[in-house]
């Protein structure tokens, strides 16, 4: 799916929440058979935080969704809806969207969860967009929201060093400020589910002795088939957008890439002949934060400077489904 917005719709505020709790790349030394220089090297990620035993997944959204209202002034009563893209929920129902809803006391709003994996807040930025472009609602509030650390197997040094808990928000509503949702292109491929998945807990594989004995709750993945993937699915979305956008890659400010692995970037950069100087990176810091990973890097990069009202950002996921996507804003 492509799509070019007709009505102006822009990100009025964004907001981002980092539990306390940072895990190091010497703590996984502590728990696997790894060690810093091998995650650096193969990641280039250091650390991530995660959250505390008691914080579930709506508390860290919760804590976004204030600093996005905050920073677009708009109070909880406006909003028409909430998102929460999420692919470890609180629980598999009441939606953790409903969860925020009540805790925020928005109660003019509609509420519910979507998940799309790392791609889950740009295919939510497409729902909330499409939604206020329509007239269906005025202000949306989207959240990618992600406590990872509940669904990651500490004891799979192949998977557990990448993951990180975190959540980002936005409040969308037609444009005040010079804002634009210019370009959006969503995809996606069920056909390999089994290169990344939770097994079990839903309704193929429900929880069991067996299942838990399994470690099947906990994330799959098979790193170098999710690895070559995103760096063709990346790379074909940069190599598209120049003639589906009318947009040279010259006159984007900034790229603000999922933050899974450097060398996904930079290989699907260098394919299209980017400067990695062009992508927002805090994977260092934070690891792969999956829907929350993409507004959590706008919130540090429009706070840090590396982002001013009228520049042109793109916005670049790939997660798993497998599902992938690119939206052109005028920030
Ligand atoms: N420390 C030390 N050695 C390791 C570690 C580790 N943490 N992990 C793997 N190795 C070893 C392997 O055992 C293997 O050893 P062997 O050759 O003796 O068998 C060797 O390193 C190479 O293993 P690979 O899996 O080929 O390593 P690779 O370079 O592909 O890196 C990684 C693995 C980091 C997982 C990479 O493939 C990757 O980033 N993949 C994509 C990331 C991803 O899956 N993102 C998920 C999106 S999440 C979502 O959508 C919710």
């Amino acid at each position: 799916m492509d799509a070019t917005q007709r009505l102006p719709i822009e990100i009025a505020g964004l907001g981002a929440y980092l539990p306390e709790r940072v895990l190091t790349n010497g703590d996984f030394g502590k728990m696997v058979d790894t060690s810093d220089e091998w995650i650096v090297r193969r990641t280039g990620i250091r650390e991530r935080h995660v959250a505390s035993d008691t914080q579930a997944t709506s508390d860290l959204a919760v804590a976004a969704a204030r600093a996005a209202l905050q920073a677009a002034e708009v109070q909880p009563a406006e909003l028409d809806a909430i998102f929460v893209a999420t692919c470890t929920p609180d629980y598999a129902f009441p939606a953790t969207g409903c969860l925020v809803q009540a805790a925020l006391g928005a109660t003019n709003a509609m509420a519910c969860d979507l998940e799309a994996a790392c791609s889950g807040f740009l295919y939510g930025l497409s729902w909330a967009s499409g939604m206020v472009a329509s007239g269906m609602a005025r202000k949306v509030l989207l959240i990618g929201a992600e406590t990872l650390s509940r669904a990651t197997d500490y004891t799979d040094r192949r998977s557990c060093i990448l993951f990180g808990d975190a959540a980002g928000a936005a409040v969308l509503q037609l444009s005040r400020n010079g804002g634009e949702v210019l370009y959006t292109e969503l995809g996606s491929d069920g056909s390999c589910p089994d290169i990344l998945m939770i097994p079990a807990g839903g309704s193929r594989r429900p929880a069991s002795h067996q299942t838990v004995d399994q470690r099947a709750h906990y994330m799959q993945l098979q790193g170098r088939e999710v690895f070559k993937l995103a760096v063709t699915k990346l790379t074909e979305l940069l190599q598209r957008l120049p003639e589906r956008a009318g947009v040279s890659l010259d006159q984007i400010a900034l790229i603000i890439p999922h933050q899974s692995n450097v060398r996904i970037v930079n290989s699907a950069f260098e394919r299209v002949g980017l400067d990695m100087a062009k992508a927002y990176m805090n994977m260092d810091r934070v690891g792969n934060t999956s829907a929350a990973s993409i507004p959590l890097a706008m919130t540090e990069a429009v706070q840090a400077g590396a982002i001013r009202r009228g520049d042109l950002v793109l916005l670049l996921a790939f997660g798993g489904g497998i599902t992938w996507g690119c939206t052109l804003i005028r920030y």
